[in-house]
């Protein structure tokens, strides 16, 4: 049996840097292409809270965390209630840092600010979306009772149409995206018999982060 006490050395001095740093050993070693998640946690009217699994799609130019969802759905209903009631997590385990030791990263967006992205990003993003996500924008109504029969004979209908017209899929009115603008950027590391450290960065008021090491 041992214990020892974890401890993040050398962060630098903006969370989104910093951030960049663990996706990338994260990610190191998967195919091209791969994807992303986080988890996104809302304020719902009738649940009180609400998370689910998004797919994490990158950062915006002015480096905010973002992602892609339809109107139609509550995590789109919710954010647009209470855009700086928004909180997400990544978590990646058995990360690689440069002596090769493996360890556990979990990084939180906290009190973050939802912000949606102008019309005029979105037809790039709908052009990278893959045609099971265009058709899916379509079709779906997200949340309600389905007859899997049903949705088929529509799914493959709108398949075939599509094909036969030779056209690229409209973006549907429901597409959006929203990014995200935290007061704070949480990191905590562990490994096996580890006490976790965390590193947590604070936005002050004139703009600046601020950054410690917090009791896990
Ligand atoms: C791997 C994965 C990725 C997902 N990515 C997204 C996404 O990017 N945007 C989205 O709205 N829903 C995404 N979903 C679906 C959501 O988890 C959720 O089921 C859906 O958005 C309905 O949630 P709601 O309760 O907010 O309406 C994804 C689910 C999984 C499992």
């Amino acid at each position: 049996m041992s214990s020892e006490l974890a401890k993040i050395m050398n962060f630098p001095s903006h969370p989104v840097e910093f951030f960049k740093q663990i996706l990338q050993a994260a990610n190191k070693g998967k195919p091209a292409g791969s994807i992303q998640e986080m988890n996104l946690a809302t304020v719902d009217e009738e649940f009180g809270v609400l998370n689910r699994t998004v797919l994490y799609r990158g950062l915006t130019r002015d480096n905010f965390v973002f992602y892609i969802t339809h109107r139609y759905t509550r995590n789109f209903k919710n954010l647009q209630a209470n855009p700086n009631k928004a909180g997400i997590t990544f978590y990646w385990t058995n990360v690689r840092d440069s002596d090769g030791k493996e360890s556990t990263w979990q990084v939180r967006l906290i009190g973050a600010t939802a912000v949606q992205l102008p019309e005029s990003e979105l037809d790039a993003l709908w052009a990278k979306e893959d045609l099971a996500a265009k058709i899916r924008g379509h079709i779906c109504p997200c949340g309600q009772p389905i007859d899997h029969d049903e949705l088929k004979t529509k799914h493959d209908q709108f398949l075939q149409e599509h094909l036969a017209s030779g056209k690229p899929i409209p973006r549907p009115d429901s597409y959006t995206a929203f990014k995200f603008e935290p007061q704070r950027w949480d990191f905590l590391n562990v490994a096996i018999n580890q006490i976790a450290d965390r590193v947590q960065y604070r936005l002050q008021a004139n703009g600046q982060w601020e950054s410690m090491h917090v009791s896990t």
